[in-house]
């Protein structure tokens, strides 16, 4: 376990008392500051290869920690198999009004209306190109500036700066909190942003895979829509979620926030449509889980459901670094008792019941 994790236990009531977004910049500051110590090592049972790329195990570090690509090579010595940078803009910008970013620890979420605040690209790929060399997988999450006249025009920039230093795209298309962002999502938009972007990656020298980050908050036709555009090799990958509009039962006094949801309220959401997706692709793309992953338990099932790889964000706001080692101890142990013979054998075996949970009836 990495310095940085254990002290997180002692150092989480103080760094609790401070404004949610304040104790990140210090988590940042402190992440870049303090020496990584001994990285902690994958098990070997538990490697993952997926759209080219070898991963060491298959949980990442969601976007939105680490937005300006500061802190990546620390992350990955937490034990992360990849680490996800962004979302990045072409041009730095603020994002909303403060504050924007709340924790409901009763219910083990997080609420967050930042809107992009971000450095843009340049500052991200200097600092992406001083860690070039360096092992990891590090993938760069892009979007759009919110005054952009035009959107699509902001994404082709993004795979066209980053692609010699990119291991893959994410498309973020789901933010909730960038207004209209998410129209993107919609068949005939999704189409005619796919095509521009495969058209900028192929006039790029490096072609890293290009995955598209979706909203957990899509309906059924929708979502079969999603399906059918990212056929055929449009997409090399699914990251099925972003943060929900939708509030489950919550709690905690800063429920009513407006914003994207995150953390544990999130799991059987993100969960449930990641299994659809799953099954509406009959397996063929490979799939990204992210929502509500705080424990082993909840990333063997979101395998389970469907996914090749993992991300969480929020689970760290609690649980701090720590919980990276014990995901994978855990994952590990499982995958001894499963006797399979690769964690892609395990993938999508309980799509099924996960897709059909909450039908009327069942
Ligand atoms: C996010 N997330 C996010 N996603 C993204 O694609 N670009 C971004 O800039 C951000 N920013 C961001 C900020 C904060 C404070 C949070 C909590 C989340 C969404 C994140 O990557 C992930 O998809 C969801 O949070 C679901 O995973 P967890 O947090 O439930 O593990």
């Amino acid at each position: 376990m990495s310095l940085v994790a254990k002290a997180f236990p002692l150092a989480r009531p103080f760094i609790h008392m401070l404004d949610a977004e304040k104790a990140h910049r210090l988590t940042i500051r402190a992440l870049t500051v303090l020496p990584k110590g001994r990285a902690v090592a994958s098990p070997p049972s538990l490697k993952v290869s997926a759209f080219g790329l070898d991963f060491p195990n298959p949980l990442g570090l969601a976007a939105g920690f680490d937005k300006n690509a500061e802190v990546a090579d620390a992350m990955l010595a937490q034990g992360f198999g990849f680490v996800e940078v962004g979302t990045l803009t072409p041009k730095p910008q603020e994002g909303n009004a403060k504050p924007r970013l709340f924790r409901l620890a009763e219910d083990r979420a997080v609420i967050n209306r930042m809107g992009f605040n971000n450095d843009g690209h340049w500052a991200a790929l200097k600092r992406l190109e001083a860690r070039r060399g360096r092992p990891g997988i590090v993938g760069v999450n892009i979007g759009a500036n919110k005054d952009s006249g035009d959107r699509i025009a902001d994404y082709v920039q993004g795979i066209a700066f980053f692609s010699a230093i990119a291991d893959y795209f994410t498309v973020n298309i789901s933010s909730p909190n960038t207004p209209g962002l998410r129209a993107l999502q919609s068949r005939a938009e999704l189409d005619a942003l796919l095509a521009r972007l495969n058209e900028a990656r192929e006039k790029q020298a490096r072609r890293p895979p290009m995955l598209l980050k979706i909203a957990p908050d899509l309906r059924g036709d929708e979502l079969e829509d999603i399906a059918q555009s990212c056929g055929r090799g449009a997409v090399d990958g699914i990251l099925v979620s972003n943060t929900t509009i939708s509030r489950p039962t919550l709690i905690s006094r800063a429920r009513d926030e407006m914003g994207g949801l995150s953390g544990e309220p999130l799991f059987e959401l993100s969960t449930r449509q990641l299994a659809k997706l799953y099954l509406l692709t009959k397996g063929r793309i490979p799939l990204v889980g992210a929502g509500g992953i705080g424990s082993a338990k909840q990333a063997w099932a979101k395998i389970t459901a469907g996914a090749t790889l993992l991300q969480l964000y929020s689970a760290l706001v609690y649980e701090g670094p720590g919980l990276v080692p014990a995901i994978l101890e855990g994952l590990r142990q499982r995958f001894a008792v499963s006797g399979k013979e690769s964690l892609a054998a395990i993938t999508g075996s309980a799509a099924k019941d996960w897709a059909h949970q909450g039908d009327s009836g069942t």
